[in-house]
């Protein structure tokens, strides 16, 4: 199965800051932002990755990322020249994903909490299967979002892309498994009003033909997507108390790698080492001398 991560867009609602970078690569707390959307695709096993962004970002994320053989993985990139929609990444991936399942996760989005990754090993399944997965998510202002209506079953009926009337109050997060048909799917959208490809009309067609799956996440879930100045700085927070509190780092790409035997603890080691003078260096050292594996 491939991963794609999306981290297009201007973040023009958070100039000057992103005037000159990629708002993905801000950090939240002690990480860059796209850490925890690329760890959603660790933790599920997908190892063959796709970032597209912006062609003036690629650079950044090329040195933060690199090819990801220092993690056990492999990454590549592609440049989404236009503002054409998030659907329009699986145009972009097209050859990249060579008819495989693919899962899409934007780079802004951050989910944390118990059960997920069994929740995710579940949507992988589905993908094998034929089958397309959405996360929902209870959130006080729909109308933001993707909102998806369930019938008394737990079904989705609807999917509607930041109505002015949201049916529910349960949005559509920005994490998407897909079964081996997405590109040829995506191929047949066509642009909407605001001339873009909408990940809503391509889950859509998932929905119509009855092979949509969407998992509620719990009210002890936490999802953010960070839009804004102050959610950035509100999930900051919240990733800051839960790693004080708990001792464990959310969304450690090293340590995921590590923990699924990607890489061996003579890699974690070294890993650490060229991060020796922070937190996060001394973190990763103490978990490959730990006796855990
Ligand atoms: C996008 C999607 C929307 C989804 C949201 C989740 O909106 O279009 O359906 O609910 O991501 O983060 P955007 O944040 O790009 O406006």
């Amino acid at each position: 199965m491939k991963g794609i991560v999306l981290a297009g867009g201007h973040g023009k609602r958070m100039y000057p800051i992103t005037r000159a970078t990629s708002k993905q690569l801000l950090p939240v707390y002690d990480k860059p932002l796209i850490y925890y959307s690329m760890s959603v695709l660790l933790e599920a096993g997908i190892r063959d990755i796709l970032v597209i962004a912006k062609p003036e970002h690629l650079d950044g994320f090329r040195a933060l990322l690199g090819d990801g053989s220092q993690l056990g993985i492999s990454i590549e990139y592609r440049p989404q020249p236009v503002r054409g929609g998030i659907a329009e990444a699986f145009l972009i991936g097209d050859d990249f994903i060579d008819g495989e399942p693919c899962a899409l996760v934007l780079g802004d989005n951050i989910f944390y909490g118990s059960g997920f990754t069994e929740e995710l090993a579940h949507a992988k399944e589905n993908a094998e299967k034929g089958q397309a997965t959405l996360f929902g998510y209870r959130v006080e202002h729909p109308e933001n979002f993707g909102v998806v209506e369930f019938d008394d079953e737990g079904n989705a009926i609807s999917l509607e892309e930041k109505p002015v009337e949201p049916r529910s109050n349960y949005c559509v997060t920005g994490l998407y498994f897909y079964d081996k048909r997405v590109c040829e799917f995506a191929k047949q959208l066509q642009p909407s009003t605001r001339g873009e490809l909408e990940i809503t009309d391509l889950n859509r067609m998932y929905l119509d033909e009855g092979s949509l799956k969407v998992e509620r996440l719990g009210r002890d879930f936490a999802w953010f997507d960070t839009g804004t100045v102050d959610s950035l700085f509100n999930v900051s927070e919240f990733i800051r108390v839960v790693q004080k509190n708990t001792g464990v780092k959310v969304a450690s790409l090293e340590e995921i790698a590590y923990d699924a035997g990607w890489i061996r603890r003579a890699q974690l080691l070294k890993l650490a080492d060229s991060l020796k003078k922070t937190e996060y260096g001394r973190y990763l050292e103490k978990i490959a001398l730990s006796t855990r594996r």
